[in-house]
Formats: structure tokens, C-alpha cells, sequence
């Protein structure tokens, strides 16, 4: 097999994507250097979809830019497969990439745009349309062939994007927040096929978002980041359930926080002075008896009666939200989020009833007090430019 015939053959062998101690710093104005990215390593096992979660700003498209080679790192290194990248071009590193501005080309029709990777790599006229009309009528783009970018609504180009991507089937696919400008519905629609079709292809899948939802959704692993660093790497459960930081409690899902103090552990069980009661927590870490905590409390599992448990409060405010209902209940000068599902037996408490509190005992969590992330501050300032 010669060079070019090897190159145009579609490859989807799903491949493995590590990244070592990936840095990029950017030299800003006023002689302010941002470190985009900082630090990050990552283990992506082949055929897995994982995203890389956080707020605006935090590194998410420098990451995934650097993977693709659209951006050189100031330090560290790419592998795909067996292959160290750094010095590999865009198109030899066998992935597709969805762009968070889509990046059509706007000079060819929407059928061309789509079928533009599967002519560079010269496959025949009949499995060229073949595939293109496949992918057309998954993204419900059917009649919209002709038309050039610039007449399709925002919605309708990102799915045009995303239909560029997977039509070559790539071994690697990056994906930067690829349905941000869908609608609600759609967007359900659209996950579900991305994942569908990864996992029957096996493609290894890189997917941006700062959606906590679609990440919990789509993901076998999610990747928290903050300020251009990895703060967690876990599954969508551990991230949820177990979060190592106050930063990833808060940006994934709602979070109660309770100030506390260690009084005992024994084996996995700590004992806890929270809100002058005792509570037992499950934790695997060893704490220090005394040592200031934060109890972590999904509002899940916050479970509102009439009896008298070890909490009361006052509710405060209501929110019917259809299959379930949010209320804030202030406790000992706290205000907590509880939810709970809204069947019609469901008793609805009201604005100043007093309720008991009883917090489910495995879905707690201890955090140490000290650990005071600031929540979304932009990227690290390193040390300013000279000259
Ligand atoms: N070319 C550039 N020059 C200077 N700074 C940049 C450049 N590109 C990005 N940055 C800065 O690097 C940081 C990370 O940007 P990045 O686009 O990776 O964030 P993001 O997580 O993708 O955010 P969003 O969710 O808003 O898309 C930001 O502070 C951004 O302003
Ligand atoms: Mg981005």
C-alpha cells in the first residue's frame, strides 16, 4: 500500500489519546501571561467518549485545539494511538474535529461541505453520496443539500458541522460544545445519536461542554476543569456523588454545603458535629478528630416530613416545577435546597410550614473546610511579560 493510498483510506480502529503535562500560555496585552492551559494530563482509553467540563473560559477549546494541532502547546505532549503528535499536522493525525464556530466553508454547498472529507481521501462517487445523504437525514438537514452556509439558520449549520465530522468516521473525534445552539429537544435528540453512533463505530471521542447535564448524560468519564486545570476525573457518578473539591460540587449539580467538625471515625463511618447534631457520614478518606468539614447534601437527599427528625426548618420558598418540587428550607441559619418528586400523594408544604429534615446517610459526603476554590475566576496570571 503506497503512501497516499494509505492516507486515503478511512480508518476507524479506535486509538487511545494521552496527553502529558499540556501547557499553553498565551502573551496577553498590557504584558499579562495567561496560562490557558496548565498542567493537564489526560488518559483516554480507546473507544470511550469522554468531555471536558467547565466554565467559560477555563482552557476547554485550547485543550481540544492543541489535540487537533490547530494550537501548539507551549510544553508537554500529544499521543494518538502509538503515535507521538507534536510535530504531525491537522490532517495526518486521523480525527475530525467539530468547531465551536462551526467553520463551514462557505463557498460550497452544504452537500460539498459535508462530503469534503470523504473526496480528500477519494472514496468512490457512489459511497461519497451514499453516506453524505445517511448522515443528512440523521441530522435532519433533508432538502437543505444546495444551499450554501450563509442560508442555513445557526442551529442548522452546527448540525451541518457536526455531519463534516462523523461522515468520515474518524478514529478520533473532538467535538467543542457541539449543540450549543440547539433547542431544547433537539439537542436531547442529537446526544443521543452522537453517542449511538460513537459506540457502534468506536470511535474515541474528545466532547467540550460547559453543560453539567449533557456531560452527566454522555459521558464515561468526565474531565472537570478550572482555571486551565484538571480538577476531577471520574465517571459521571463519582463526579456527582463523590466531588473532590468544593469547585466541582458546586459547577456539577446543586450543592448544600454544612459547616462542621470531626468527633469520631471508625473503619468508613466519621462521626460529625453539624449544626450542633451528630450525624455519621460514610468517607474513605482519614480525617483528623476535630478537623473543620463541609458536609456535602444533594438536595435528593433531603427527604421534608412532619415528624420530628434530628432537623427542622421553615420552608421559604416553593417552586412547582412539574414532575418535581424545589423547595429552600432554612435550618439553623442555612438556607438548603431539597427537592422532591411531585406524585399526587406527595404532601406540597407551603411558604413558613415547619418540616423535619431527614438527610439520606448514603448520599452524603465530607469535603475539608480549608479547601476554598475560588468558584469561577478566569485563567491563572503567570508573571508579567518583560519589556
Ligand atoms: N489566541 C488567544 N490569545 C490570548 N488568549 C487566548 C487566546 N485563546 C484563548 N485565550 C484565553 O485563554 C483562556 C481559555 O480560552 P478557551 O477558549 O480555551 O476557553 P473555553 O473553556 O473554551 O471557554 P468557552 O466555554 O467560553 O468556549 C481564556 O482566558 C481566553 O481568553
Ligand atoms: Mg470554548
Amino acid at each position: 500500500m503506497s503512501q497516499t493510498q494509505r492516507e486515503s483510506r478511512v480508518s476507524n480502529a479506535p486509538k487511545d489519546v494521552r496527553v502529558f503535562n499540556l501547557t499553553k500560555v498565551y502573551h496577553g496585552a498590557a504584558g499579562r501571561n495567561v496560562a490557558a492551559v496548565n498542567d493537564v494530563s489526560l488518559d483516554i482509553a480507546p473507544g470511550t467518549l469522554v468531555t471536558l467540563l467547565g466554565p467559560s473560559g477555563c482552557g476547554k477549546t485550547t485543550v481540544l485545539r492543541m489535540i487537533a494541532g490547530f494550537e501548539t502547546p507551549t510544553s508537554g505532549s500529544i499521543h494518538i494511538g502509538d503515535r507521538m503528535v507534536n510535530n504531525v499536522p491537522p490532517n495526518r493525525r486521523d480525527l475530525a474535529m467539530v468547531f465551536q464556530s462551526y467553520a463551514l466553508f462557505p463557498h460550497m454547498s452544504v452537500f460539498e461541505n459535508v462530503a469534503y472529507g470523504l473526496r480528500m481521501r477519494r472514496l468512490p462517487q457512489s459511497e461519497v453520496q451514499r453516506r453524505v445523504w445517511a448522515m443528512m437525514e440523521m441530522m435532519h438537514l433533508e432538502g437543505c443539500e444546495e444551499r450554501a452556509p450563509n442560508q442555513l439558520s445557526g442551529g442548522q449549520q452546527q448540525r451541518v458541522a457536526l455531519a463534516r465530522a462523523l461522515v468520515v468516521e474518524p478514529s478520533v473525534l473532538l467535538l467543542d460544545e457541539p449543540l450549543s445552539n440547539l433547542d431544547a429537544k433537539l439537542r436531547i435528540y442529537m446526544r443521543d445519536e452522537i453517542r449511538s453512533l460513537q459506540q457502534r463505530l468506536g470511535i474515541t471521542a474528545i466532547y467540550v461542554t460547559h453543560d453539567q447535564q449533557e456531560a452527566l448524560s454522555l459521558s464515561d468519564r468526565v474531565v472537570v476543569i478550572n482555571r486551565g486545570r484538571v480538577e476531577q476525573v471520574g465517571t459521571p457518578q463519582e463526579i456527582y456523588q463523590r466531588p473532590n473539591t468544593e469547585f466541582v460540587a458546586t459547577f456539577v449539580g446543586t450543592a448544600n454545603f454544612l459547616q462542621g467538625s470531626v468527633l469520631a471515625q471508625h473503619g468508613e463511618e466519621v462521626a460529625v458535629r453539624v449544626m450542633d447534631q451528630h450525624l455519621t457520614v460514610p468517607s474513605e478518606h482519614r480525617w483528623q478528630l476535630g478537623e473543620p468539614v463541609m458536609l456535602l447534601v444533594r438536595p435528593e437527599a433531603i427527604h421534608l416530613g412532619r415528624e420530628d427528625e434530628t432537623f427542622t426548618g421553615i420552608v421559604r420558598r416553593v417552586s412547582f416545577l412539574g414532575a418535581s418540587v424545589e423547595y429552600q428550607v432554612e435550618v439553623g441559619g442555612n438556607l438548603l435546597n431539597a427537592v422532591e418528586p411531585a406524585q399526587v400523594s406527595t404532601p406540597l408544604y407551603s411558604v413558613e410550614d415547619r418540616v423535619s429534615l431527614n438527610l439520606e446517610h448514603s448520599s452524603l459526603h465530607l469535603l475539608p473546610a480549608s479547601d476554598h476554590n475560588a468558584a469561577f475566576e478566569p485563567a491563572t496570571l503567570l508573571r508579567p511579560a518583560v519589556g
